[in-house]
């Protein structure tokens, strides 16, 4: 079914590692063939990795790009090149910077050309690239909308550099670098469908679930104007480079049975047990010999025996993996449950990488903690600040200053600072001691928030830990890295608590998101903590957020929660204020956090009911990290 050659592989990195390597394998047989290396460059969220390897390569392993010619795929226009936003600020940032290429040997489009001399420039651009003898390895993204470059729905396979109208899906897509959607250019200058399709080889990188779809259209779908990234299934050398997630749409991960090529291990038979009863309208225990045979899947009730065998030991697998109890129930000798039941209480210490990622993640569950006894703490591993609006700012202020009038504890440093920040809301224009103000206030805000939702949930103040991880107030959104220093804070909490069950939050839509960044610091963290003895007990739970949740078949703990054990984390996601109002970066879909959420807890609870599980109000589900 596949007309692109796709390679999965488990994560970024290591996708993005490999094509590094490819690429300096090219450069140095052209290097000693005295040849120059034309590459094609993308920017955005999915090659960050891959020049972040390059990057390395070149310092570790003097790999010299000094024979290397690049052509970016795009820019938008109009465009400052010197702009945070700009492409080209992204390229030094990511990689020139870093890299000893000639400056001369860069092209990006100039997002700003005269209008009445845009057409001319994109000849010239393209004309430069051929001039070169064409690009030898083209780098790409694709974008949700099938655009690869900027090359939106409807564009010609025979396409060259041009002026473009960009999307809709793709401004919303980008919103998160310009603060909101209407910031976004309308516009972009971007190299053509056929410019790329004349390129020798051809990676297409796509992470994360949010890609699966269009990189399933893509690979498999029929070639057509809709889709941009069909017109690769043409291009005789082209590879889409995917992680697990950006693959699980593809027909030979989803349902292997329908292709007749299925290996048929334990974790394979739920999938397909599950995916033929939510298919069918049927619960497990009701499945027939028929049903099987007429989905692909005569083999495995063969192997197994008979259909109602496998039935049982799906149910069984299924009812294991319910319960109330997620720290594990004191005093039950049963060993099918989810979590241990001893030691009892536990210490339990749940990470929420943005300040409602807890509530919105695990709500229900953390309240099932407190009230069952554990010592339950709560880590904030970043301020958030991010995502609050400037009126938020502004109304808090009115409250401080109007507070501070009333108490009288009004001072004239405060008093200038009041001003200052009053005058950017006002104006958006400050200095940068007053954009770190309202930073800061934004953060303030986000934490005052936050303790009172987990406070709300019955966890105590002194177990409510704020990390303020240095990575997020450094970066901006879309270059975020972490180092040691952001290790290092999670490891001293590590061993302060010593917990006997941790949650996380796996939650990847936006493979180089915020949360990706706080999961990786915490593996790299509970890394370091080895060896020590406390660790070795050390239970690692994954939840995730309102936009994804874990499918049926790999979650291994699933806790009900009752209507008013529902109604109690929708209170507590609503102690965040600053996130009611469809807030930053909740991409095309407006529902509001709660509500996304909701809907979440309450499908997971109709898929077991139809299953033939219990009938639940609502369900959120946990995966098992064994992370040693
Ligand atoms: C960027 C570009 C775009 C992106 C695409 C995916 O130069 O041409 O096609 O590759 O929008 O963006 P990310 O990687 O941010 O998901």
């Amino acid at each position: 079914m596949e007309k692109i050659e796709t390679t999965v592989f488990k994560s970024p990195q290591e996708g993005s590692a490999f094509v590094a390597q490819e690429v300096i394998n090219v450069i140095a047989e052209n290097n000693k063939m005295g040849k120059t290396t034309v590459l094609g460059l993308a920017t955005g969220a999915s090659p960050i990795k891959f020049y972040q390897e390059l990057v390395r390569l070149h310092q570790t392993q003097n790999v010299s790009f000094k024979n290397v010619v690049t052509f970016n795929l795009d820019e938008y226009y109009p465009m400052d090149p010197a702009a945070i936003q700009s492409y080209h600020y992204f390229m030094y940032q990511n990689l020139f910077n870093h890299i000893d290429i000639l400056p001369k040997n860069i092209h990006i489009p100039n997002g700003l050309v005269d209008i009445k001399e845009v057409n001319e420039y994109c000849e010239s651009y393209e004309s430069i690239i051929d001039g070169y003898g064409g690009i030898d390895i083209q780098i790409l993204g694709i974008g949700r909308t099938g655009h690869i470059g900027f090359n939106e729905p409807g564009s010609s396979p025979k396409s060259k550099t041009r002026l473009v109208t960009l999307d809709k899906k793709t401004r919303t897509d980008n919103a998160k670098d310009f603060t909101s959607e209407d910031n976004v250019p309308r516009r972009a200058i971007t190299m053509g469908v056929g410019t790329i399709l004349k390129a020798r080889k051809i990676y297409l990188f796509a992470w994360g679930d949010k890609k699966a779809e269009v990189v399933r259209d893509s690979v498999e779908g029929p070639k057509n104007w809709n889709v941009p990234a069909t017109f690769l299934q043409d291009h005789p050398n082209t590879e889409f480079v995917l992680d697990t997630s950006a693959a699980q749409e593809l027909t030979r991960i989803k349902t292997p049975w329908v292709n007749g090529v299925c290996e048929w291990n334990n974790e394979n038979k739920i999938k397909a047990v599950c995916w033929l009863g939510l298919q069918l309208n049927k619960p497990v225990l009701k499945l027939t010999d028929e049903d099987y045979n007429q989905n692909g899947m005569g083999e495995l009730v063969a192997q197994i025996g008979s259909a109602y065998e496998l039935n049982l030991s799906v149910f069984r697998h299924l009812r294991d993996t319910i319960t109330g109890w997620p720290g594990g129930k004191p005093g039950t000798q049963e060993i099918n449950t989810p979590e241990r039941a001893e030691p009892f209480p536990k210490r339990s210490l749940i990470f929420s990488p943005h300040p409602d990622d807890d509530v919105v993640g695990m709500g229900g569950t953390l309240v099932r903690l407190v009230d069952q006894g554990h010592d339950v703490h709560v880590a904030y591993q970043t301020s958030g600040s991010k995502s609050v609006h400037d009126e938020d700012v502004y109304m808090h202020l009115g409250l401080f200053s109007d507070l501070a009038n009333l108490m009288e504890s009004d001072s004239s440093k405060s008093a200038d600072k009041v001003k200052a920040l009053k005058k950017y809301l006002l104006t958006k224009v400050g200095d940068e001691a007053t954009l770190n103000l309202v930073k800061k206030f934004k953060g303030i805000i986000r934490r005052a928030e936050s303790a009172s939702a987990s406070k709300f949930c019955g966890v105590n103040e002194s177990n409510m830990h704020f990390l303020t991880l240095p990575f997020y107030e450094k970066n901006t959104l879309s270059n975020l890295a972490f180092d040691q220093e952001d290790v290092d804070i999670v490891v001293k909490l590590l061993q302060k608590i010593k917990p006997h069950q941790i949650f996380i939050s796996a939650d990847f839509v936006n493979p180089q998101g915020t949360k990706r960044f706080c999961y990786d610091i915490i593996i790299a963290a509970l890394n370091q903590v080895k060896a020590e003895k406390w660790s070795k007990d050390c239970w690692v739970w994954m939840y995730r957020g309102a936009e994804q949740e874990w499918q049926i078949n790999e979650t291994q703990m699933n806790v009900p929660l009752s209507p008013d054990e529902a109604l109690k984390k929708k209170q507590a996601i609503l102690k965040h204020y600053s996130r009611k109002d469809g807030s930053y970066f909740t991409g095309d879909d407006n529902r509001d956090i709660w509500k996304k959420t909701e809907d979440k807890n309450k499908h997971t609870a109709d898929v077991l009911n139809i299953l033939g599980l219990p009938e639940y109000e609502a369900v959120e589900c946990f995966k098992k990290l064994n992370w040693r």
